[in-house]
């Protein structure tokens, strides 16, 4: 599928080095140019999944396998490895735990959410869901669209406390942070973004009453946890298209064996053990994981995202489009410009180059 990349393409990624002359991150360069992708986005909606078999997408994928395909395998280091694409822009990260503090706290919402797993209110048909199965995925937070007249929170009925616990809980919030804040660092533009336009919802609507995570700029969060969680094949097409959402891996699993982040158009499989943060473009790229395969193994996962329709109603001035239209306005042309306007969000994907200051 993807011609082998060659040692020197393996490693010319380059540790970066700070001021003092210690290594900071370790880049993984790939010649796909991820532009080629952004152009099957809307304002709105990412890519749609490609048509494909049903086995195909909920193959169990071995990295040998893979790799023999010519993926590159990108180990998980103790230092962030930020993504870098043909255009020479970061497209992605992977990050470790940021300290012992964090680590503790990773391994506090591991428990918690093995205590969550156990007690919900659940049904058979609740452990499979478009995008895996056998485990359960609870999507909670600022939701909009299919109908609805402005944007609401999740009920999550019989499971609101369980939710809540999860939401509550200052490890799962340092969590959040520490996602919140990848974005932060490595895609300055997306934040802000994402930032301005939770700001202006929430000030709109103060009846949501509160975000997830007060220190996360994302609405949603998704909570992968009773069973072993790994995803198929999917795209994320309902998410912000331009913009990032970030993935945190929990549990007591090998990473050597399972686990790992596959990206399949840029031919990567990420190495993500427990604690460490991942952080795509869902909305662009197919991904999916590896399983987990020994004996013993749990993996949960915790993402937070950025719906597309959340951006529209922002983007309306916080109206749907038929109130929009309803105002009079020109609808085509605002969604034109806001398309343009976005897709430009995608050229603000930090060059690689600003890394080593950043970085200081
Ligand atoms: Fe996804």
């Amino acid at each position: 599928m993807f011609s082998a990349p060659s040692r020197a393409a393996q490693y010319s990624g380059q540790w970066v080095l700070n001021a003092q002359g210690y290594p900071t991150v370790l880049p993984v360069s790939i010649p796909f140019c991820v532009s080629s992708l952004a152009e099957m986005a809307t304002a709105y909606s990412g890519r749609k999944m490609p048509p494909m078999p049903y086995d195909e997408k909920r193959k169990r994928y071995k990295i040998k396998d893979l790799q023999s395909e010519g993926f590159l395998l990108v180990s998980a280091e103790s230092v962030d490895r930020p993504i870098v694409d043909g255009d020479g822009r970061i497209i992605g990260v992977v990050r470790p735990p940021p300290s012992q503090e964090y680590r503790a706290d990773v391994d506090e919402a591991k428990k918690l959410m093995a205590e969550v797993g156990g007690k919900l209110v659940v049904g058979d048909d609740d452990y499979s869901h478009p995008r895996g199965s056998g485990y359960i995925s609870i999507n909670t937070g600022i939701s909009h669209g299919q109908g609805t007249q402005k944007p609401a929170r999740s009920n999550h009925g019989a499971n609101s406390a369980a939710v809540a616990q999860l939401l509550e809980s200052k490890s799962m919030q340092h969590l959040a942070r520490y996602q919140s804040d990848s974005l932060r660092l490595y895609y300055p533009k997306c934040y802000q973004l994402y930032k301005d336009a939770l700001d202006i919802l929430m000030a709109k609507h103060p009846e949501l009453a509160s975000r997830n995570f007060a220190d996360s700029i994302f609405p949603k969060s998704a909570f992968n946890l009773g069973g072993n969680a790994w995803s198929h094949k999917h795209v994320d097409s309902k998410n912000f298209p331009f913009g990032w959402c970030c993935i945190t891996s929990l549990g007591d699993f090998s990473h050597v064996t399972g686990g790992h982040l596959i990206l399949w158009d840029l031919g990567l499989i990420l190495e993500l053990p427990a604690g460490y943060s991942a952080s795509i473009l869902s909305a662009l790229i197919i991904h999916s994981n590896i399983p987990t395969s020994e004996e013993g193994d749990i993996r949960y996962s915790f993402v937070q995202y950025f719906p597309g329709e959340i951006m529209r109603y922002v983007d309306n001035g916080c109206l749907t489009d038929r109130g929009f239209r309803k105002k009079g306005k020109k609808l085509q042309e605002r969604q034109v410009a806001a398309r343009q306007r976005h897709r430009r969000g995608y050229d603000y994907l930090a060059d690689a180059d600003t890394l080593i200051i950043r970085k200081k």
